[in-house]
């Protein structure tokens, strides 16, 4: 059985990690604190392991990291050593206070700034546009939603979107690790979106063809 390790004790580490879980991974849960951690893995189920964030990636191919996006950002200068190598599944979006717009510069994006801060790392863009409501439920009526997988380590890129497909997700290939400056403006359209409709968080994208 294949580890992954989740990064994060909040709505999105809990949701990946069931989901995570109900496809039949063993998670390891990161927390900055091992007992936090501990007991939101008791609260996902069996399968999930809660640990503090070094011990959680280690011995692990896979690390998604659930946690707020920073430009020089402290959990990620602990982790960088135990995460040379290894897959980086980025999902951040890098949101202003009021969640209509993003605090980087419009030639970046949160999944390429952290690529940057985990320079020895295989970093791909994932789950940017899944609400944390939706791992409740992630099917909308018979049907998956799209998640964008984006990243320039083609071989690491392919491993993320065998990941998601094996998931109730619909995985697409958007292209390179730029392809989430375009990722992260649409979560905001879907934020804006669902509150102007009061879809209470249940929205997603799906790509039609
Ligand atoms: N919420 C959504 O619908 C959604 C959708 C798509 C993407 N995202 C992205 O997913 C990431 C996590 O979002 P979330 O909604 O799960 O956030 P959240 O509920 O606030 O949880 C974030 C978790 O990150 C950990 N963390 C590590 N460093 C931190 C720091 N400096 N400040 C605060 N927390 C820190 C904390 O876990 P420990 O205290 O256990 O370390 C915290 O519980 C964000 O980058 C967000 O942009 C969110």
């Amino acid at each position: 059985m294949q580890t992954i390790a989740v990064i994060g004790t909040g709505n999105m580490g809990r949701g990946l990690a069931k989901v995570l879980h109900e496809a039949g991974y063993a998670v390891h849960l990161g927390s900055r604190d091992a007992s936090r951690a501990a007991q939101a893995a008791e609260e996902v189920g069996r399968g999930v392991t809660g640990l503090g964030n070094t011990d959680a990636v280690r011995n692990v191919d896979v690390v998604i990291l659930a946690i707020p996006f920073e430009q020089d950002n402290a959990t990620l200068r602990e982790l960088r050593p135990y995460l040379a190598g290894k897959i980086v599944i980025d999902i951040a979006n890098p949101l202003n206070a009021s969640f209509d717009g993003l605090t980087t510069s419009p030639g970046t994006s949160a999944a390429e700034l952290t690529a940057q801060q985990l320079p020895e790392s295989r970093v791909v863009g994932a789950f940017k546009n899944t609400l944390a409501a939706v791992f409740d439920n992630p099917v909308f009526d018979g049907q998956q939603s799209t998640v964008f997988v984006a990243g320039d380590d083609e071989d690491a890129k392919q491993t993320v979107l065998k990941l998601v497909d094996s998931l109730p997700f619909m995985a697409i290939d958007a292209g390179s690790l730029a392809a989430a400056r375009t990722l992260e403006h649409m979560s905001v359209l879907l934020i804006q979106v669902s509150q102007r409709q009061q879809y209470n968080w249940r929205a997603a994208y799906r790509i039609l063809s």
